[in-house]
């Protein structure tokens, strides 16, 4: 039986303890190390996964024998902690976003290719058993020509950390779209195969947030918040993406928002459209014999997509065919949010460089 592959997770928070439970759940992959400086959540996670190397010190914690390093810290450490073990000689699970931008996200990239090492980016939703069978629907031209696609990720009222460092713009780098709209437009672009933006027509807006103290929720995702802290990023956005003169998508992410909270990403082929929600339910909205017709697919939708992530992380290690995000993918959607910014500032349109 082939050597396990050896992770060491620097972040044991929230994101950090549901890799080492995809981890456990994968026979060839164990967790091997920790690191976090907050030495209550490192001992929690020590104590949980039966994992003895731990290490307050990043540095220190390099050093030890790992193959892959997981950085699952916040936006503001992925560069750093990133290229450091890139340099180190480890392949690198890097959680998204990638970066704190796009200049961040392309030095992280060119370092992984000097170094020859895997890079994988943490687009998770990418493993959901119904986007693959959606991307398989894409392959066999069921879909024909998909000229358009729909990110739409509306939250009423879902703010993480209100105060935190979600919600602080020089430790996260942005609101809503750097957070959750990334998983949107990757599964927008991976889907489709659209891999070239080329403009953006965007506005982001903060309606919620800044007043702290007076926003009304329900439950809040790595809260309570912290009304001394910083509310500097967007809530809400929208645009319109060309992908050259063929295709666009469409998007509208929110954190905060008085509307419904549909979650979906729509894609629109001459042949077949589908819609990609994470539900269970998959219908081809097609024409049949003559007829329009909704072909519903029947297939298994038990995959846990931290455990399909992991699966494809060994892949990628082992130099075998695998779906994840590459970190040219992780630069085109930095490049392609760092536009959105842009062009909701300058109230235009503007054009995304190669
Ligand atoms: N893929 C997903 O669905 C998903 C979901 C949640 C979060 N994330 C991403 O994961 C990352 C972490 O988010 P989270 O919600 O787990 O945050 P978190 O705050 O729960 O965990 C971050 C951990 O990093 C530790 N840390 C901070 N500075 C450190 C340092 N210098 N050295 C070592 N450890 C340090 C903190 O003590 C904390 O335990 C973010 O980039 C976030 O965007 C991804």
């Amino acid at each position: 039986m082939a050597k396990k592959l050896r992770v060491g997770i620097v972040g044991a928070g929230a994101i950090g303890t549901v890799h080492a439970n995809a981890y456990k759940a994968v026979d060839e992959i164990e967790t091997a190390a920790f690191c976090d400086v907050n030495e209550t959540a490192l001992q929690k996670a020590a104590d949980t996964f039966g994992v003895s190397n731990c290490f307050t010190d990043f540095d220190q914690f390099l050093k030890s024998d790992v193959d892959v390093v997981n950085v699952s810290v916040g936006n503001v450490l992925h560069k750093k902690f990133a290229v450091a073990a890139l340099r180190a000689g480890k392949h690198v699970f890097l959680e998204k976003p990638m970066a704190m931008n796009s200049a961040e996200a392309q030095e992280i990239n060119n370092e992984a290719k000097k170094a020859g090492k895997v890079l994988q980016i943490g687009m998770v939703r990418r493993f959901s058993p119904q986007a693959q069978v959606i991307r398989e629907c894409y392959k066999k031209g069921m879909l024909g020509e998909v000229y358009h696609t729909r990110a739409v990720l509306m939250r009423r009222r879902g703010i993480p950390g209100l105060g935190g460092w979600f919600t602080t713009m020089s430790q996260s780098g942005g609101g809503p779209m750097i957070d959750i709209g990334v998983h949107w437009f990757d599964a927008a672009m991976y889907l489709s195969d659209q891999w070239e933006p080329t403009a953006v027509s965007a506005k982001t807006y903060a309606k919620f947030g800044p007043r702290m103290k007076d926003y009304v929720y329900t439950d809040m995702w790595a809260g309570p918040p912290k009304y001394d802290g910083v509310f500097d990023v967007e809530d809400y956005s929208t645009g319109l993406v060309r992908f050259g003169e063929k295709a666009t998508m469409s998007f509208e992410i929110a954190w905060a928002c008085n509307a419904e909270s549909p979650s979906f990403v729509e894609l629109l082929g001459d042949k077949g459209g589908v819609r990609y929600d994470s539900g269970a339910s998959l219908v081809v909205y097609t024409e049949h014999g003559g007829r329009v017709a909704d072909i519903q697919l029947q297939y298994d939708n038990r995959e846990n997509i931290f455990e399909g992530q992991a699966r494809a992380l060994l892949a990628n290690c082992r130099g075998k065919k695998n779906e994840a995000a590459t970190g040219q993918q992780g630069v085109t959607l930095m490049r392609l949010i760092d536009a959105i910014y842009a062009s909701g500032k300058a109230n235009q349109e503007v054009s995304i460089r190669k």
